[in-house]
């Protein structure tokens, strides 16, 4: 079979796997191809067995896996054959050297730069898919053209703004595509390119276009937007245990206003996800980088309000399980960084869960999807720690629970059951407000929410 285009993505990660799928699903004339220089990884995306837990990417992926979606490790060949390349590739923070904690990791982006060009026999589109620092995509086009074999490059940035547990309804439906290019003829040419692309199944009117860099800073800008209204909530949260208010519905009174908005107002244990902290620190970085001090100082303060959320939970827990967790059992529901993902990175349960075992606790960590990822995060941390796929065998004999993901099969459990298998007194800390506090309270726990003073029985 012929194709009309031929895509490449490098990178079979959260943002590249889904985002290719989509694509080949949306559009049979293209062949798309998905490469990575992990093998285990291609091999997972070729099994039944998904390398990440994503609703409803396993169907599209088998509708179109050997179809017009292809897995491989074979670099060198996908970007010989392709026309676009995705760059999807992991951009972590840096943790050596100059901007150590908080300047972007870009290693494997630069290797990515060079393999592309050595490769490469006739013109490419390449197109930024990694969230990255300002100004990359320049720094890219001078790596691809700094020998001249004859080939041209045009470099685009196209931001991924879906969100894990929803990429599949993100990408399908997306508020809007972003993509910034270059003013010239070449680089609107790329940009129409893409554009096409994405016009498949994207109405017009959402597909943004701008210049480069505005599209590389919109996507930092926008994480940090929505970073900052989750650390604006928590921070209200800290008072509202004060003042005897409830966060709930503070939030639902805020958010009436159609000017703010009422989504992404759940107070909780704090944000995590590969995303938000990796991108602040990165504008951070690039504020300081321009002398901007205060402008730094401002998002940095997103940061350390999601830092004392956390910390102020394992206070809580502490003072209220009279100063000490040495030797008692406690339950972890949840490890995910949110409900409906495996994925741990930046999960707040594993600070929980360092800080539990720094006082001496005995953590059971129970969670639908991510038990695999929970272990490897704690790989070698010392202290009692077990896993346990059961939430009622992981509470059993337990001093508390705490709640870390908002994962709704917690909401259904029997607590009258869970209670009684408890040592008492029996105490639940609710990270993600999502239990019925005034029930549980009933039963017999003492009973820690976000935001609302605790209901105890002492
Ligand atoms: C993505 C983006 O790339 C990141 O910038 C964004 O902010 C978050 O999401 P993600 O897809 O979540 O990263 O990363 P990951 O799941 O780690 O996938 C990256 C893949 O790239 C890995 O499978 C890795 O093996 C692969 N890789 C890395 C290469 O194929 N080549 C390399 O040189 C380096
Ligand atoms: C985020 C952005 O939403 C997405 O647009 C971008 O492309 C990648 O980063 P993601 O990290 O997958 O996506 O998840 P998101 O739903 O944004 O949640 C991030 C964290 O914030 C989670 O830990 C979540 O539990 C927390 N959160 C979210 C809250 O604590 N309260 C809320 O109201 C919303």
């Amino acid at each position: 079979m012929t194709f009309e285009k031929s895509i490449l993505c490098i990178g079979a990660g959260y943002v590249g796997g889904p985002t290719m799928a989509m694509i080949a699903f949306k559009c049979p004339q293209y062949k798309v191809t998905v490469v990575d220089i992990n093998p285990d990884r291609i091999a997972q995306w070729n099994s039944d067995d998904l390398p990440i837990y994503e609703p409803g990417l396993d169907e599209i992926v088998k509708a179109r896996r050997g179809v017009n979606l292809f897995f491989s490790t074979d670099v060198e060949k996908g970007i010989q054959e392709c026309e676009i390349i995705f760059v999807s590739v992991n951009t972590p923070t840096k943790n050596f050297g100059a901007g150590a904690g908080m300047a972007a990791d870009l290693q494997y982006w630069d290797k990515t730069a060079r393999q592309i060009r050595e490769c490469a026999r006739s013109d490419k589109i390449i197109v930024e898919k990694s969230t990255l620092p300002v100004k990359t995509a320049q720094a890219m086009k001078r790596i691809l053209t700094c020998e001249d074999n004859g080939v041209r490059f045009d470099v685009l940035s196209n931001p991924e703004f879906l969100a894990e547990g929803t990429a599949i309804r993100d990408l399908e439906d997306p508020d809007r595509v972003l993509i910034g290019s270059t003013q010239t003829p070449n680089g609107i040419r790329a940009r129409d390119t893409l554009v096409e692309i994405y016009a498949n199944w994207v109405p017009r009117d959402r597909i943004i276009t701008s210049n480069i860099w505005s599209s590389e800073l919109s996507k930092l800008v926008a994480n940090a937007f929505l970073a900052q209204r989750i650390s604006s909530i928590n921070s209200i949260s800290a008072l509202c245990e004060k003042a005897d208010a409830d966060i709930q519905e503070v939030a639902h009174a805020v958010g009436t206003d159609s000017r703010v908005g009422n989504r992404f107002l759940n107070a909780s244990i704090g944000f995590g996800g590969s995303c938000f902290k990796k991108d602040i620190l990165n504008l951070v970085y690039l504020c300081r980088y321009y002398d901007l001090k205060e402008v730094a100082d401002y998002w940095e303060g997103v940061i350390r309000i999601n830092d004392y959320q956390k910390e102020r939970f394992i206070l809580k827990m502490l003072d209220a399980l009279f100063n000490t967790l040495a030797d008692k059992k406690i339950c972890l529901f949840g490890f995910a960084f949110k409900a409906d993902t495996g994925d741990t990175r930046e999960s707040p349960a594993i600070f929980v869960a360092n800080r539990l075992l720094e006082e001496r606790a005995r953590v059971v960590i129970t969670d639908p999807k991510a038990l695999e990822n929970a272990m490897m995060d704690m790989e070698g941390v010392p202290g009692d720690i077990s896993y346990e796929e059961d939430p009622y065998a992981a509470c059993d004999g337990c001093s508390a629970i705490a709640v870390m993901t908002e994962w709704r099969v917690f909401a259904a459990l029997d607590y009258e059951r869970i209670y009684r298998s408890m040592a008492k007194p029996a105490f639940v800390f609710d990270g993600r407000n999502i239990l019925d506090h005034q029930r549980l309270f009933e039963m017999g726990f003492n009973v820690f929410p976000i935001g609302k003073p605790g209901l105890t029985h002492f």
